[in-house]
């Protein structure tokens, strides 16, 4: 205390005072190893297409998108998550093109695999959406109402169409009941036992999904509110984990991220298994405008969204910034 009675005891800002100092004390730091990049791939296009809501992210040719995962591997990135995107004319009903061996997607992961190898972290978007014509994550029933059971036998499908093309993780993001469950049985008894489970856990009905249906070329027909979460609840998504986890899921994902850190939060202490959070579309596309406006700091802002999501409990960020931002951490050091 000072002769005059009323200075502060204790000063915070000392260890704030210069840059090296801020890095000491720093508790988190992102690593390139922590950050996993979304990549859409399209089916007959010969060359890459723009996403006009992604700014800078495109639907990559088959070149590009090895190339895509090369540059990936040199910044040091983790994995890569793959969303194939069929030429229109190839979406139907039951999402067919999701589980032909040849479909774009499979085709991908083998692309990727021949490029890059065991390098990187080879995941896949393992829901229907992408390949129905109606945009809804699983078949429909006689009345128009997105079919469970029916889909998890499609799901069923898909799991080992994409474990014989040589993906390491499959990542389920349909919100079916049971979808965890099923897909480990039937990559077990194709022999796929070593192929990894990322299961979507506590998935939200989310307004920020938006730029995603252009960079999939989706035309959804309603709504996903009977199968995705309700953003009112929380407690719901420790039932979605407890049921995940017993059906074999070997990592657990919470999506969208930045609008829901408390459920991130709540989920990384329950667990003993790695945690992913996807910092979607959306969240992307509202600090690039704002940039493009001049209206934000591009470059520290996207650090402290994706620091804010470790921060609240996340191992592992699926993010579009993924390489760009490994490149930056890269260069700090
Ligand atoms: C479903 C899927 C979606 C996203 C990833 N997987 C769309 C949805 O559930 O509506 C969204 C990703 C993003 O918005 O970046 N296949």
């Amino acid at each position: 205390m000072s002769a005059y009675g009323s200075f502060p005891g204790s000063r915070p800002r000392r260890l704030r005072t210069t840059p090296a100092m801020r890095r000491m004390v720093a508790e988190y730091r992102l690593h390139p190893s922590d950050l996993i990049l979304p990549a859409f791939v399209r089916e007959g296009i010969s060359e890459p297409l723009a996403i006009s809501a992604m700014p800078g992210v495109v639907q990559h040719t088959r070149d590009t998108l090895r190339k895509a995962a090369v540059e990936a591997v040199e910044a040091g990135v983790a994995g890569i998550m793959l969303f194939g995107v069929p030429a229109d004319e190839n979406k139907d009903a039951l999402g067919t093109a999701g589980t032909e061996p040849d479909g774009i997607l499979q085709v991908a992961i083998r692309d990727v695999k021949a490029e890059v190898g065991d390098d990187l972290v080879i995941m896949s978007d393992l829901c229907l959406d992408e390949y129905t014509d109606h945009g809804h994550c699983g078949v429909l029933d006689e009345h128009g109402r997105v079919d469970n059971d029916a889909t998890l036998e499609r799901y069923a499908e898909m799991a080992q169409v994409q474990a014989d093309a040589g993906v390491h993780v499959v990542g389920p993001s349909g919100m079916m009941d049971g979808q965890v469950g099923v897909i480990r049985d039937a990559l077990d008894e194709t022999g796929h036992e070593d192929v990894s489970i990322l299961a979507y856990t506590a998935k939200y009905s989310s307004a920020f999904y938006g730029p995603f249906r252009e960079a999939v070329a989706s035309s959804l027909q309603g709504d996903r509110k009977t199968y995705q979460q309700d953003p009112a609840n929380a407690r719901e998504s420790l039932r979605e984990l407890a049921l995940d986890l017993e059906e074999g899921a070997d990592m657990v994902m919470v999506k969208p991220a930045g609008p829901y850190l408390d459920i991130l939060h709540r989920v990384a202490e329950a667990v003993d298994v790695p945690v992913a959070a996807y910092q979607i579309s959306g969240e992307y596309a509202m600090v690039e405008a704002a940039a493009e406006k001049g209206w934000i700091e591009r470059d520290r802002a996207i650090m402290e969204t994706l620091l804010g999501i470790k921060r609240a409990g996340a191992d592992t960020i699926l993010t579009y910034w993924a390489t760009e931002v490994a490149g930056w951490l890269r260069a700090e050091r």
